[in-house]
């Protein structure tokens, strides 16, 4: 389900923006930087202080993530049902695991929020619609000049 545009994008992706929704249909959009891909048919986001999206979670199994290539301002909004996972749960220490790489044990979680895709979109700046000759080197260094950084080195 996660082809490898998906894949490499969560890679390259800062953050992720997680959208949740309570019982009554109030949403709730926070970001999250431990994030990762899991299984190729998933995201996994470590819950380290999301309590609001922990409830809207266990209100309603449904979600949605969106990430972004700051820099070539292309990503994917993922949508589908989403568990929380806590320890001694069936598959935690795996995504643990996971996890744990991004955040060098420097952060405790106690539960994983697991998206499972359903359904993948694109996410791309207007600029490359509206003028079809931007290239991603374009989006670059107009992203590096708003963003006030140098390339590295
Ligand atoms: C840059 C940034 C990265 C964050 N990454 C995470 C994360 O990986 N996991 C997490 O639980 N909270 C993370 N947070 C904190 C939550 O987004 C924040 O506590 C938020 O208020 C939680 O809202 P929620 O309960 O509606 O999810 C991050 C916040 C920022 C600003």
């Amino acid at each position: 389900m996660l082809d490898s545009d998906v894949l490499r994008l969560i890679d390259e992706s800062v953050l992720c923006w997680l959208a949740t929704s309570s019982a009554s249909g109030q949403p709730s959009v926070s970001p999250k930087e431990i994030f990762a891909s899991y299984n190729s048919d998933s995201i996994i986001i470590a819950n380290i202080a999301s309590p609001n999206s922990a409830r809207n979670i266990r209100e309603n199994g449904k979600a949605n993530v969106s990430f972004v290539n700051i820099f070539t301002q292309k990503g994917r909004q993922v949508r589908g049902a989403v568990q929380e996972r806590r320890r001694g749960d069936d598959g935690f220490e795996a995504m643990e695991r996971v996890l744990v790489e991004l955040t060098g044990g420097k952060l405790p979680f106690k539960s994983v929020f697991r998206v499972i895709a359903e359904d993948v979109s694109e996410i791309i700046a207007p600029r490359y619609r509206f003028f079809p000759d931007t290239t991603e080197q374009d989006q670059v260094e107009s992203a590096m000049i708003r963003y006030g950084v140098q390339p590295r080195g």
